[in-house]
């Protein structure tokens, strides 16, 4: 078992657009280490450039839900179809600890990905799935959750933004991925 440091806002590879996955003989132990670190922070999700690797995947495990029964992978991740239907929910980061945002997204998606056997999937998904997904696709391009609302509602968050930033180094200590809360 190995817990990775999870980078926080103000460190640049989470600006970078991850480069695709080409060799999946190494993502054995990445993708273990990612579960344990994900786990170890309480987290939902987790992408590849949140510990430091500029790669197009992500995991995430929402089976503490009746949405899914195990945890999944997501390589080389496209979305291919947005729902007209949007809705909101609190979302946390582990890379933005202690920072819960209510962002408006599609709720429903398409997505195509590979799993580590390299079998391509289209999955049609939606509800907390859907949300968790599109918040990590948003990583793998170099989008973060803050930029998704307005800078009015941004402004308020300026002095934790500057604490995040200037303690960048730090381990979470506040992990905040795991928020369940609906807001209606
Ligand atoms: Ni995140």
């Amino acid at each position: 078992m190995a817990v990775l440091n999870i980078v926080h806002y103000g460190d640049p590879i989470l600006r970078k657009k991850c480069a695709p996955v080409k060799d999946f003989s190494i993502l054995g132990n990445l993708l273990e280490d990612m579960f344990d670190t994900m786990y170890e922070a309480e987290g939902i999700g987790l992408a590849a450039n949140q510990v430091g690797f500029n790669l197009s995947l992500f995991i995430i495990d929402i089976s503490h839900t009746e949405e899914a029964d195990e945890p999944n992978i997501f390589i080389n991740p496209k979305i291919t179809l947005k729902g007209r239907d949007q809705n909101i929910y609190s979302e946390g980061c582990l890379s933005f600890p202690g920072i819960t945002l209510d962002v408006v997204r599609p709720e429903k998606i398409s997505l195509k990905y590979q799993t580590p056997d390299e079998i391509w999937h289209q999955d049609e998904c939606t509800g907390l799935l859907s949300r968790a997904i599109q918040h990590e696709m948003d990583h793998l391009k170099g989008v973060y959750f803050i930029d998704r609302i307005s800078q009015l509602d941004l402004m308020k968050y300026k002095q934790e933004l500057l604490d995040i930033e200037s303690s960048s180094k730090k381990q979470s200590v506040h992990p905040t991925h795991g928020s369940k809360r609906f807001v209606l």
